[in-house]
């Protein structure tokens, strides 16, 4: 992970320098892998669809995706040939079973772990040029705080924060905060909180969050930073069993509990969306 602030100059300098985020483009990170930043997005993308939106989810996690084996898509062009001109955007951007356009990294995107200038023109040039067309642009990134990571979600005006009642992906998600508030000068991050065991689980971490976040970190000078609490999705044997069958939850189970908490999800995070825009 390299740190803050980076060795270059202004051009050249990556995660420190705020970019200015881009309308409807939505940020799904969190601080701890594994938290089901993947599951939360291919399942919101359908449930967004079904609401009638222009959705395309992009796979952001440069190196180590796993949204094609998520959405049981075959790779054909990716993110990573287009990066390298073998490919254009049309022929790399392919259809979801859930109604939705995906565009997937790439195993190839590997050499493009690493935030380098050219990745991160490249990056900006594809988002920048997709965002207009869609009336969401959901990504994927991968977990933590590294240079990857950060940038793509400097590129969103809105970032879904997922996390786990478990104390480790809490103390990350503070860790990521606190790091998107003093390099991004965010002011409002949405949480949403992951396998819950019991109703009001997630209500209770935001708001432990929010206590440790009031004490000790501020965006701008005297500026507090503040948790949105947008949803919670519980633990769920069906949504398991969809994964395991490489499906998403619409098809296989979608009155199953996790299923009902990603459309609630997807209702609130439309009208977020507006009023981010507004
Ligand atoms: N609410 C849930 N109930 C049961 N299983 C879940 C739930 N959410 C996610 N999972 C399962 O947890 C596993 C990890 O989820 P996922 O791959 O989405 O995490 P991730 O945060 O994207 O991981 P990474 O940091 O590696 O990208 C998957 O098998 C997924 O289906
Ligand atoms: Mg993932």
């Amino acid at each position: 992970m390299s740190g803050p602030g980076g060795s270059a100059g202004p051009q050249r300098a990556t995660a420190s320098i705020p970019i200015r985020p881009l309308g409807r483009v939505v940020a799904i990170t969190s601080g701890k892998g594994g938290v089901g930043k993947t599951f939360v997005a291919a399942n919101l993308a359908a449930a967004l669809a079904r609401r009638g939106q222009r959705v395309l989810l992009l796979d952001a996690y440069l190196g180590l995706t796993n949204l094609d084996s998520a959405l049981n898509l075959i790779q054909t062009s990716s993110l990573h040939d287009v990066f390298t001109g073998k490919a254009d955007l049309g022929q790399a951007i392919i259809q979801a079973p859930g109604g939705f356009s995906v565009l997937l990294a790439g195993l190839g995107l590997l050499e493009h772990a690493r935030l380098t200038p050219d990745v991160r023109d490249e990056f900006l040039r594809v988002i920048a040029s997709l965002a207009p067309r869609y009336d969401l642009v959901l990504l994927d990134t991968g977990a933590g705080i590294s240079d990857v990571v950060l940038f793509s979600v400097s590129l969103a005006s809105v970032v879904l924060l997922v996390a786990t009642p478990e104390l480790s992906a809490l103390s990350d998600a503070y860790a990521t905060v606190k790091v998107l508030a003093g390099q991004q000068k965010r002011s409002r991050i949405h949480l949403v909180v992951n396998h819950t065991a019991r109703l009001g689980d997630g209500r209770a971490i935001a708001a432990q969050l929010q206590q440790v976040l009031d004490r000790y970190v501020v965006s701008e000078p005297g500026q507090g930073i503040r948790l949105s609490h947008l949803a919670d999705i519980p633990a769920d044997a069906a949504a398991r069993q969809a994964a395991v069958g490489r499906q998403l939850l619409w098809r296989t189970a979608p009155a199953c509990p996790s299923a009902l908490a990603v459309e609630q999800l997807a209702c609130r995070l439309e009208e977020t969306v507006l009023i981010a825009q507004a």
